[in-house]
């Protein structure tokens, strides 16, 4: 009868992070199991085994928790070809707002799925029947687009709804507390969507911080709004973009662009609604 003696020895190597993706074991706990085990001619032999687990607080959007059923009716996934790209939101019953830098060439590959919290589970689908992207975006700035649906959307269930708009030039006091939710990778490394829609709360950096943070990256413009802390560990990220960030109900930006995900002192950059309040109203009526 073997002797077994097994020795778990925890650690936490969130520290270990390496650059190969295959590779990555960042925000995981290893444990080793050694086993001692003695034959019957007495030599001692020892295995071991390493598993991996995740830790139960890594990262989702970037340092998130699951979005809860109910919670953000608005939100949409913004596919091409059918495959999930970008967050929408739902502002009436046929336009949702997103990003500008959401849109593809070609308009007709364009579809929306809303009221799911999981983009690869049925939710309800529709046709994209125009696109109005604000013609002064340039890559990073003027990030808004407005898509409308070919059919109505039945607004007004725990699932599926629209969200309200900020007044005309409404801009968050730095430090008001911001939800911002999405489907986007949960590690800027990893490059993996999250199969159900997170959220996490950011506070809002003041523009002039925010612009000496960023200045190595691009200008921080009055169409922008920065949120996140400054240790870093709660953003948005790839796949997060033309999302809602909202404040007391209201949709107050839109995920734009940021310095990888999640960075200390980088916020990350949203779309401010605020500014594009009376040009949403122009262009679709809402
Ligand atoms: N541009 C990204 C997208 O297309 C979103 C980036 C947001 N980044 C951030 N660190 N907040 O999904």
């Amino acid at each position: 009868m073997p002797i077994i003696l097994s020795i778990i020895h925890q650690f936490n190597c969130s520290t270990i992070n390496t650059n190969n993706k295959n590779n990555h074991v960042a925000n995981t706990t290893i444990i080793t199991i050694i086993n001692l085990s003695n034959n019957n001619n007495n030599n001692t032999i020892y295995t071991n085994t390493t598993t991996t687990v995740p830790n139960n607080k890594g990262p989702l959007i970037i340092g998130g928790t699951e979005a809860q059923a109910g919670d953000n009716p608005h939100q949409c996934s913004l596919r091409w070809d059918g495959q999930h790209k970008c967050g929408a939101s739902i502002i009436s019953a046929n336009w949702l707002l997103t990003a500008a830098h959401c849109i593809p060439g070609d308009h007709d590959i364009l579809s929306v799925r809303c009221a799911t919290l999981f983009y690869g589970e049925p939710g309800l689908d529709f046709k994209v029947s125009q696109v109005i992207e604000h013609d002064q975006f340039d890559g990073f700035d003027y990030d808004i687009a407005l898509v409308k649906v070919s059919d109505d959307i039945p607004l007004g269930t725990p699932d599926l709804d629209k969200i309200g708009l900020p007044d005309q030039d409404m801009d968050p006091d730095p430090g008001t507390v911001l939800t911002v939710t999405g489907w986007g990778y949960r590690d800027y490394k990893v490059e993996v969507l999250s199969d159900r829609l997170m959220t996490v709360d950011v506070p809002v950096v003041d523009r002039q911080v925010c612009a000496d943070d960023l200045l190595d990256i691009h200008e921080v413009t009055d169409r922008m709004l920065c949120a996140g802390y400054d240790e870093g560990g709660r953003d948005a990220c790839q796949g997060d973009s033309g999302g809602p960030i909202k404040h007391d109900g209201l949709l107050v930006g839109v995920v734009s662009w940021g310095k990888d995900c999640g960075l200390p002192h980088y916020p990350g950059v949203y779309a401010r609604v605020g500014y594009f309040r009376d040009w949403i109203r122009d262009k679709s009526g809402v």
